[in-house]
């Protein structure tokens, strides 16, 4: 059944320091993503004039790194900080860690993903010539795991865990083994990872800035997993116009909303989502949100909706004709804008007019391309698994 519901931010809590994510602090992140070969900027698409409302501007991240999603900006900075501490090297070139293979060598990297994050993490410890272990939550697609396997250097295994489960388990044995967990999700006591992960995706976010020429969004429409690529964002736009920053929503899947949640209660403490974490929108089937993300989002979001799988097919096809591949991860911020501009109550709700300026990311692209093929063939609502 198609399901959108929208609920308000209504606990803003008191003033976050986004100062990390200004553009001169985050310029070592972008050097780095700079230094690497396959670094290119991904293309800013501009819809002009999309169902009445003046420019959408798609960031699209599905050909990032050649690794079809956003993730590895994340992944690859984590992962240059972690050995930068461990070689003792302040601020290195890639050329400078490259001269110290064997120590590479013997250095781990583990995580948890339900598979863009891993692939990042596979990757970028298969580049430095270190070892990765990633594990996956039940109900994960062997494609996944075995995209993860080819992008670099991660053993891969298919657990009969639940996500939030799985990162117990990671953490478990990053701690009895030694290794580096890089996980992209805080809880008390881990959040330098995560927050250097989330420092990792300012990235894209200061490109899109770029090459929207500084222009300020009315409105960002940012999907949820844990929320750490939503919270980066918020925070780097927040930063960038501190006296008025964009209005901000949250989209997550119908059965897996746990900023939803959180807002819904309101009581300004993070929830974990309640339904039964069934959804084609894997990456961003996370039920509880990072704290160090709710610590901005809680400030910088006006709301949070959720979208049924439809929606996202609907939104997926649409942006196909647009000629961009949109996964279903990936459409998840416009699908939002795809059904409400449609709808005069959610235009209203989510306060948009002609004179909105809206900005959306496209976090993926075909990551499982049986099923993106099999979205954009199926026309009727009913017929999506
Ligand atoms: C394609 C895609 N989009 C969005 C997200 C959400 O990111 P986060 O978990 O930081 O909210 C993910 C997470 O894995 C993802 O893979």
């Amino acid at each position: 059944m198609t399901m959108i519901k929208i609920v308000k931010n209504k606990n803003r809590g008191e003033a976050v320091d986004t100062s990390a994510y200004s553009f001169d602090a985050t310029e070592n992140v972008r050097n780095l993503h700079k230094s690497l070969k396959v670094y290119n900027e991904t293309p800013l698409i501009e819809l002009k004039n999309f169902k009445g409302v003046r420019p959408i501007f798609i960031k699209d991240e599905s050909q990032r790194f050649g690794l079809k999603a956003f993730k590895a900006l994340g992944g690859v900075w984590a992962i240059y900080k972690v050995i930068s501490r461990e070689l003792g090297l302040n601020n290195p070139t890639l050329e400078e860690i490259f001269t110290r293979r064997d120590e590479l060598s013997r250095m781990t990297f583990i995580t948890t993903t339900d598979g863009n994050h891993g692939k990042g993490v596979s990757w970028a410890a298969g580049l430095f010539g270190c070892k990765s272990y990633v594990f996956m939550p039940k109900g994960t697609v062997e494609v996944r795991a075995q995209a993860i396997r080819d992008a670099g250097s991660a053993t891969v295994k298919i657990t009969d865990l639940s996500y939030d489960d799985c990162v117990k388990y990671t953490a478990e044995l990053a701690a009895k083994n030694h290794w580096h967990l890089i996980q992209d999700t805080s809880w008390a006591g881990y959040e330098e990872i995560p927050a250097q992960i989330m420092l990792g995706y300012s990235t894209l976010a200061y490109e899109a800035l770029r090459q929207m020429n500084y222009q300020r969004p009315t409105h960002i429409f940012l999907q949820a997993g844990v929320g750490a690529m939503a919270g980066a964002i918020a925070a780097v736009f927040a930063e960038n116009f501190k006296d008025n920053p964009p209005r901000i929503t949250i989209v997550e899947p119908v059965e897996v909303a746990c900023f939803y949640e959180t807002m819904r209660i309101g009581d300004g403490l993070i929830h974990s989502a309640t339904g039964n974490c069934q959804t084609m929108m894997a990456g961003l089937n996370c039920a509880t949100p990072c704290e160090l993300a709710w610590k901005i989002l809680r400030r910088y979001a006006a709301d949070s909706a959720i979208i049924s799988d439809d929606v996202a097919a609907d939104a997926m096809r649409e942006l196909a004709k647009h000629k961009i591949i949109s996964g279903e991860s990936g459409c998840a911020g416009f699908a939002l804008i795809n059904a409400a501009l449609a709808s005069s109550e959610l235009r209203r709700a989510l306060e948009l007019d002609e004179d909105s300026i809206i900005f959306v990311i496209n976090t993926e692209g075909d990551t499982d391309p049986d099923n993106y093929k099999k979205i954009l063939s199926t026309k009727k609502r009913e017929d999506i698994r």
